[in-house]
C-alpha cells in the first residue's frame, strides 16, 4: 500500500490561504499538479499513491476527471478569495499512478479544466507520464490535438529479465513504437530509467542506455532504484529471494549513465536528469525544485503556495466523499518558516547543474564553499559570481556538498 502523509495542522475545508501565501506571488510562476491514482497492476518497488481496480473500494475510474475538474475549480477559487494575483498556469503535469489508463477525453477534460481556471500561459508545457503499454497512436494524436505538448514514459530498462524483476508488464519491444507515435503527434519524448536492480549488470545497465539512445529523446530521467519499505520488492530482500541493490554498482551505473548520455547530447541538469537542450528541460520539476507555487489535484496531490504547503486525503473514494461535498480535499497542511525554507532550498538547487546562489547560506555554509572549491567539488568561477554549483553531476556528490553547506 502507498506510505503514509505526513503528520500536521488541519486544513481549512473552504481551501483560504493565510495572507502571507500571496507576499510575492507575482515574481513566481504557478504550475497545476493532476495525480491520475490508477495502474492496471502495482510494480514491486513502487509505494507511489495508486490503486488497481480491486482497491478502488468502490471509487469509480471513469469518475475522476469530473471531480479533478472540480477540484481546478475550487482551487481558482480559493487562491482569488486568498488574495493571490490571477496567474496562467505556465505548466502543467499529469502524473500517477498511470494517467494514461484513463481515456484520452478524460485527459483533455482535466486540461480544460485547468485552461478555464487559469488559463494556460503562451509555450506552456503539458506533460502526461505514461506506461509504453498504456497509449497508441490514435490516443497520443488526441492527447496533441488537446493541448499536450510532451509525454514522459516509464521505461525503466530494456532488458527483459530486469523488467521482470521490477514487475513491469510491457513488451520493451513496444517502446520504439510508442517513441515513434508520440514523435508523430508532435509531442516531446522523455524516458524514464531505474538503474540498480537486484541482478541487473553494468551491461545490462548500459544496453539499456545504448537503446534510449537509438530513441533519441529529448529527455531523459534515470533513478536510483530505492527499496521503499512495505513494498513487495523490500519484502523479496528481506526473505533473501533477491539481493539488495549494490551502492557501489549504482555509483558506477550512474557515471556509465552521465558519460553515454552526455557524449550523446543529452546534458544534465538536475542529478537524475539529462536533457537535449535547455528548451528541452523539464520546467515543471523545475518549478518544484526552484520553490514556485503549484496546486496538485487529485488523491494524495501536494500543494505549495507561497511557503504553504498541503495534501490531499490519499484515497480515491475518500477524495470523491470530499469532493462531492463541496470542501477542500486537503488533509492537512503546514507553514513553512524561512529557515526550513532556506534549507530546503539548498537541499533541492544543489542538485541543478545551474547551482543555487550563495546568498541562500547561513554564514557556516559559505565558510564551506571555500573547502569545497578546494577538494575539487565546486567550480571556483562560479562562486566567485555568486553561485555554488557542482564541478560535475552525482547524486552522491550532491548529497556530500549538501552536508558540507548544511553543517549540523
Ligand atoms: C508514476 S511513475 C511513471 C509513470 C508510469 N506509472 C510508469 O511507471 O511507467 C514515475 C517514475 O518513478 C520512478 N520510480 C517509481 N518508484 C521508484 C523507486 N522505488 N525507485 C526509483 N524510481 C522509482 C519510475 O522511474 C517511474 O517511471
Ligand atoms: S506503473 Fe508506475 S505508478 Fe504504477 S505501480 Fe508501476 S511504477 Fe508505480
Amino acid at each position: 500500500m502507498p506510505s503514509a502523509l505526513p503528520l500536521a495542522d488541519p486544513a481549512p475545508a473552504d481551501g483560504l490561504l493565510p495572507a502571507s501565501a500571496a507576499a510575492g506571488a507575482d515574481d513566481r510562476a504557478f504550475g497545476v499538479y493532476l495525480h491520475v491514482p490508477f495502474c492496471r497492476v502495482r510494480c514491486g518497488y513502487c509505494d507511489f499513491n495508486t490503486y488497481t481496480a480491486e482497491e478502488l473500494r468502490g471509487a469509480r475510474r471513469s469518475d475522476f476527471a469530473g471531480q479533478a475538474a472540480e477540484e481546478v475549480a475550487f482551487a481558482a477559487r480559493a487562491l482569488d478569495a486568498s488574495g493571490l494575483p490571477a496567474r496562467a498556469a505556465s505548466t502543467v503535469f499529469f502524473g500517477g499512478g498511470t494517467p494514461t489508463m484513463l481515456p484520452p477525453a478524460d485527459l483533455a477534460h482535466m486540461l480544460a479544466a485547468v485552461r478555464d481556471g487559469f488559463g494556460l500561459a503562451p509555450g506552456a508545457e503539458v506533460t502526461t507520464e505514461a506506461n509504453p503499454d498504456s497509449v497508441d497512436a490514435a490516443g497520443l494524436r488526441a492527447l496533441a490535438d488537446a493541448g499536450f505538448t510532451r509525454v514522459s514514459f516509464g521505461m525503466q530498462s530494456a532488458v527483459p529479465s530486469v523488467l521482470a524483476t521490477l514487475d513491469r508488464t510491457h513488451d520493451p519491444e513496444r517502446v520504439p513504437l510508442v517513441v515513434g507515435w508520440a514523435r508523430d503527434a508532435g509531442l516531446a519524448v522523455s524516458l524514464d530509467l531505474i538503474y540498480g536492480t537486484p541482478g541487473e549488470s553494468l551491461d545490462d545497465w548500459r544496453t539499456s542506455l545504448d537503446t534510449v539512445l537509438a530513441l533519441e529523446p529529448d529527455h531523459v530521467s534515470a533513478y536510483a532504484l530505492i527499496v521503499e519499505e512495505g513494498t513487495a520488492l523490500a519484502r523479496r530482500i528481506r526473505s533473501g529471494e533477491l539481493p539488495a541493490p549494490d551502492d557501489d554498482l549504482q555509483a558506477d551505473m550512474y557515471d556509465l549513465a552521465d558519460g553515454l548520455l552526455e557524449a550523446a547530447g543529452l546534458g544534465w541538469y538536475e542529478v537524475s536528469n539529462w536533457s537535449r537542450d535547455a528548451a528541452s528541460r523539464s520546467r515543471h520539476n523545475l518549478a518544484y525544485w526552484t520553490g514556485e507555487d503549484w496546486w496538485g489535484v487529485g488523491p494524495g496531490a501536494h500543494s505549495h503556495v507561497g511557503g504553504v504547503r498541503w495534501w490531499n486525503v490519499k484515497h480515491p473514494a475518500a477524495y470523491a466523499q470530499r469532493i462531492g461535498s463541496g470542501a477542500s480535499p486537503a488533509a492537512g497542511r503546514e507553514t513553512l518558516d524561512a529557515p526550513t525554507r532556506a534549507v530546503e532550498r539548498v537541499l533541492l538547487e544543489t542538485r541543478l547543474a545551474d547551482g543555487m546562489p550563495l546568498g541562500r547560506l547561513a554564514p557556516a555554509g559559505r565558510t564551506a564553499v571555500a573547502g569545497l572549491i578546494a577538494d575539487g567539488l565546486v567550480v571556483p568561477g562560479a562562486a566567485l559570481a555568486g553561485r555554488v554549483v557542482l564541478t560535475r553531476p552525482g547524486r552522491l556528490l550532491a548529497d556530500a556538498v549538501v552536508r558540507r553547506l548544511l553543517p549540523a
